[in-house]
């Protein structure tokens, strides 16, 4: 069954596809076939990021699909992040060309400011993804990298085409309202965590005043991080498994996951959920075909908990970036 991803407009005019893929914890040796099976069941957008590891596998996938006449370059829709020890102004355009080259293409068609914290530079050569610890064991080291500099390098790159749209991700509205005093280019987009237990109603509105595109990631709340041996995680009940969501999928005939999905996209908020398996990505991309009730959607609101998981400290990472 072919299904028909909506499009979103961003401020630049672009187009992106409202569901993606995302490809944090897709395994390396797995990864080239996954992308390769999620092109061919429909998707067009691939999340990805250096700290996931896998960019030279996702760009080896994309080069298959368009080898076999699955797609063209100009079909998808290449998401990458930079790394936060790469926000040094004279590092973001060296580290964007290789990224490039790992993926195998000639421009992004979005890349963001993974996390609006500077740490030390560590060269490729030294260890790649360098990860959050600057001797890649438990030492946290900041660098001075302003995130208006590293904004100002983002403007740079999009000038000389290497990235088509540029956005930030996990910025909180303070950070948006500092960064609209000095931005010349505003953020095409904004990826945040979002799900039923973590709504961040103001800061989605502040977006959308100010003409930015929302995208959830981590749209199933505690499962992902579940994986990451996270204690909150694994403290916290399901989505899946939670009274609400469950009646409002059996009332649709669709699964929890398509109905936590549906729930940003007829929000107007993008997503980008990660399956390892060909049956779930196939149900992720069935997300806009049917409709909640206004009633539905604000009870599935109505059950956040301010609750975020992806901060550094739930890992036993000492970075304060979110205290
Ligand atoms: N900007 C950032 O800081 C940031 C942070 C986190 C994530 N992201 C991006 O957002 C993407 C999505 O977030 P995420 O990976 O954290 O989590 P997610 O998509 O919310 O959840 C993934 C988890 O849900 C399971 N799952 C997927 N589809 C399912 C379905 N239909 N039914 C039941 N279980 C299902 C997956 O297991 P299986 O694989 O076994 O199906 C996996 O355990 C990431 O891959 C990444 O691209 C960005």
């Amino acid at each position: 069954m072919a299904v028909n991803v909506p499009y979103v407009t961003l401020n630049d005019g672009n187009k992106m596809p409202q569901v993606g893929f995302g490809l944090w914890k897709v395994d390396n040796d797995t990864c080239a076939d996954t992308v390769y099976n999620a092109i061919k069941t429909g998707y067009r957008l691939f999340d990805g990021a250096c700290d996931y590891g896998n960019e030279v596998e996702a760009g080896q996938g994309v080069a298959r699909a368009i080898k076999d006449g699955l797609v063209k370059r100009e079909d998808l829709f290449i998401v990458s992040k930079l790394w936060q020890s790469f926000h040094d102004y004279d590092q973001v355009e060296p580290i964007t060309k290789k990224q490039l080259a790992d993926w195998g293409v000639d421009y992004f068609d979005l890349y963001l400011i993974h996390f609006p914290v500077a740490l030390k530079y560590v060269a490729p050569e030294t260890r790649y993804p360098p990860g959050w610890f600057y001797d890649g064991e438990s030492k946290i080291e900041h660098s001075n990298a302003s995130l208006e500099s590293t904004w100002r390098a983002f403007e740079d790159i999009q000038k000389k085409g290497l990235a088509k749209s540029i956005g930030i991700s996990n910025y909180n509205g303070a950070l948006l309202l500092d960064l609209f005093t000095y931005a010349k280019v505003k953020p095409a987009t904004l990826q945040i965590e979002h799900h039923p237990y973590y709504v961040q109603p103001y800061l989605i509105k502040l977006a959308e005043q100010h003409g930015i595109k929302v995208t959830a990631y981590s749209s199933f709340g505690p499962q992902s991080f579940i994986e990451c041996d996270m204690k909150v995680a694994a403290d916290t009940p399901l989505l899946f498994d939670h009274p609400v969501i469950k009646k409002i999928a059996e009332a649709h005939g669709k699964t929890p996951a398509q109905v936590l999905l549906r729930w940003s996209t007829q929000r107007g908020i993008s997503v980008i959920p990660k399956s390892n398996s060909q049956n779930r990505l196939q149900q992720n991309l069935d997300v806009t075909s049917f409709d909640l009730k206004d009633n539905e959607i604000q009870e599935i609101s109505d059950l956040d908990k301010n609750l975020k998981f992806n901060v550094p400290t739930n890992y036993g990472i000492p970075c304060y970036v979110f205290a």
